[in-house]
């Protein structure tokens, strides 16, 4: 139990606590009505409106309570955020398997990567969210998606103060009670650079507009963005609070569910099936290994374990490319070649500028708080690509079959039917709809102006499986970030152009050196090589377990259920098929309440 007897005997009729341990006796040889594999962003949304419809629910997390981390909790303190507190720091390996050198980020305790990550909040477009259901996933589209994005956010107008230093809301698209809160910091950050980088974006990305909210958008955006805090002034501090999916769906007090258990610091190992592939459970143990316990599933499992966990829990369960699993030791109870496969993320690296002696010490330009990105533009490719887009955009839409049989022979895509099926629907979007294909951070870190970049729609993609026999190992994640050449050139492009808008007007005169990382004058070869030696992910992970229709490399149906079997879903991010042009945090809590509702039998849109 969460609370102490104190606290709980101060409130009248205390009826419902969730009850929140890492003790396995309370699932071990025990039944529930579902079981979600993961207490991340997906999990603990599904959970929290399970339980509430009445549910038994158990859901395993691997990593520990973050409630009382100080890191966790208090936003611009992420930075000091460790991996024992919340962070998997996955190695990131080359197709040799060999380490490349950096790190994943992925949230490793309760609230997932929603406790850990950088809390900016603007919504995807109708285009893309429409794109899911012509890929043929019925049910799945921006008028579905929308309203579930809306219903989990609480939105907290800016006030006068917060609008003169560029924050803005198009009230209309935002929700107003939900339990996630979403706010612009008060005071807001480096007033003064955001008003230079909005100045200066135009300039270098000829035809970008400032806007007036990154949600209120068809195409291309430039605004200060919001995030998933709330400004605690109850202390006389000011300290700017994160509001996790842990926050909002588990700890709050008025979310307390009788009905769900909730295990951390205990890893799921695998799915348990009967002999009608049916899963019937869970086999589960204590995160740094131990001895395994079972848990059953009345109704169903889900699987909620995000997109680089998931699909080594489907593999070590005996569903997913036979020839993998067979080099394990591990029967396959169902070949589905897609499972791991379509992994997908965007390729990040940033160019900074040393700012001169005069202004280096105005907190109002350089601040040393980390509260990732003030400034966000979404680039198209003509703001990117000039007079060379059309040009630009026929060849992508022509290279689309090489694409697509590069992806078959990496092993990234199961299929060329598959991938051009994939590709050429982010094509589409690229080309037709002018999507953004790069987004553009404006940023200070001490001393320098940082801006931080990655392509927005990358075709690159890579696989994750597992790689060991030991159920307890961690999986084998091959990134494969910028093995692709459109995705490359939109790398270079953004790059050559983020960093020259440190040596034009507005930024000039604050700027004493502005080629910190390249020489003036570097060839594309050298931007190139540069780019891919500093590349990190961006942290927004989908795709692994892709919703499609199994013909076209689909791990899951429409309704989520995981093709070959019964009463398994996949209800976390990896169903996303593309990348999308926002972060994933909306889109994730969209696709976990319509999960529920596709559960409850809410749903109808998906029959
Ligand atoms: C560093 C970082 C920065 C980000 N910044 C932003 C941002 O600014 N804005 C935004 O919108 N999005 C951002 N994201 C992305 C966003 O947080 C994710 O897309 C979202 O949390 C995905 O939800 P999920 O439920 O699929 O996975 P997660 O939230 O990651 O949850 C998965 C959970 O499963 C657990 N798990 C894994 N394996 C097992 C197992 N075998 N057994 C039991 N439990 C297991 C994990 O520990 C984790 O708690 C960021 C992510 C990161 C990592
Ligand atoms: C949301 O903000 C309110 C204050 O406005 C606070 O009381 C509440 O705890 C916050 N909830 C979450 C989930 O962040
Ligand atoms: C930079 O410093 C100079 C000299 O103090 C000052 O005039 C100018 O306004 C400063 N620029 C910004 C953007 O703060
Ligand atoms: C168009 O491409 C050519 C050749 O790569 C390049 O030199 C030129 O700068 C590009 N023009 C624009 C507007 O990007």
């Amino acid at each position: 139990m969460r609370r102490s007897a104190v606290a709980a005997a101060l409130v009248a009729s205390v009826v419902a606590q969730t009850t929140i341990t890492d003790d396995a006796s309370v699932a071990s040889s025990k039944s529930f009505d579902y079981i979600i594999a993961g207490g991340g962003l997906t999990g603990l949304t599904v959970a929290n409106k399970l339980s509430a419809a009445g549910k038994t629910v158990l859901v395993v997390e691997a990593g520990p309570n973050s409630e009382d981390v100080t890191s966790v909790n208090v936003a611009t303190a992420r930075g000091g955020i460790t991996a024992a507190e919340c962070n998997w720091k996955y190695d990131a390996l080359g197709d040799d398997g060999s380490a490349l050198g950096w790190q994943i980020d992925s949230g490793r305790c309760l609230g997932g990567s929603s406790s850990i990550n950088g809390m900016v909040w603007f919504h995807p477009t109708k285009p893309e969210m429409d794109a899911l259901k012509n890929l043929g996933n019925k049910g799945w589209d921006w008028n579905s998606l929308y309203p579930y994005m809306k219903a989990v956010e609480h939105n907290h107008l800016p006030n006068d103060a917060q609008r003169a230093d560029g924050a803005n809301v198009d009230q209309g698209l935002h929700g107003y009670s939900g339990p996630v809160n979403v706010s612009f910091p008060d005071a807001m950050r480096i007033p003064d650079a955001q008003r230079l980088y909005k100045a200066a974006m135009p300039l270098v990305f000829e035809g970008l507009k400032l806007s007036d909210d990154l949600s209120d958008r068809d195409n291309s955006a430039m605004a200060s963005t919001s995030w998933t805090i709330w400004n605690d002034e109850s202390s006389g501090t000011d300290v700017v609070r994160r509001s996790s999916a842990a926050h909002a769906f588990l700890y709050a007090e008025d979310q307390q569910r009788s009905t769900l258990t909730v295990l951390y610091n205990h890893k799921v190992l695998s799915v348990t099936f009967d002999s009608k592939i049916k899963a019937t459970g869970i086999q589960f143990g204590p995160s740094d290994g131990g001895s395994i316990m079972t848990a059953s599933a009345k109704k169903e499992v889900l699987l909620a374990s995000g997109s680089l966990q998931t699909p080594p829990i489907l593999e070590r369960s005996g569903v997913g490319d036979a020839d993998i699993l067979e080099q394990f030791g591990i029967d396959a109870l169902v070949d589905l070649p897609a499972v791991g496969r379509n992994l997908q993320d965007q390729p990040g690296t940033g160019a900074s500028a040393l700012v001169n002696d005069a202004n280096a010490t105005n907190t109002e330009l350089i601040d040393n708080i980390n509260l990732f990105a003030p400034v966000i533009s979404l680039v198209n490719m003509d703001e990117l690509f000039g007079s060379n887009s059309s040009a630009k955009g026929a060849a992508l839409t022509k290279s689309i079959n090489a694409k697509a049989q590069a992806a078959v022979d990496a092993g990234t895509m199961v299929s060329k039917k598959s991938a051009q099926a994939v590709f050429g629907a982010q094509a589409n979007l690229i080309v037709r709809n002018k999507m953004p294909i790069a987004e553009v951070v404006g940023e200070s870190y001490p001393s320098v102006m940082t801006s931080v970049f990655w392509p927005l729609l990358p075709f690159s993609r890579g696989h994750v499986h597992i790689a060991s026999s030991d159920p307890f190992a961690s999986p084998a994640i091959t990134p494969r970030l910028l093995s692709d050449d459109f995705d490359v050139s939109v790398a270079i492009s953004v790059a050559k152009k983020a960093q020259s808008m440190f040596t034009t007007e507005p930024f000039a005169p604050v700027i004493s050196t502005a080629y910190v990382d390249l020489p003036e004058g570097a060839s594309d070869d050298d931007w190139e090589a540069w780019y891919k030696k500093t590349a990190y992910a961006a942290s927004h992970w989908l795709g692994s377990s892709s919703m499609l229709p199994r013909e076209y490399g689909g791990v899951v149906n429409n309704k989520l259920q995981v093709y070959g079997t019964k009463n398994l879903r996949v209800i976390d991010a990896s169903i996303l098929p593309m990348p999308i042009t926002s972060h994933t945090m909306p889109a994730a809590y969209a696709i976990a309440q319509k999960a529920a509702d596709i559960i409850l039998g809410k749903d109808k849109s998906v029959n």
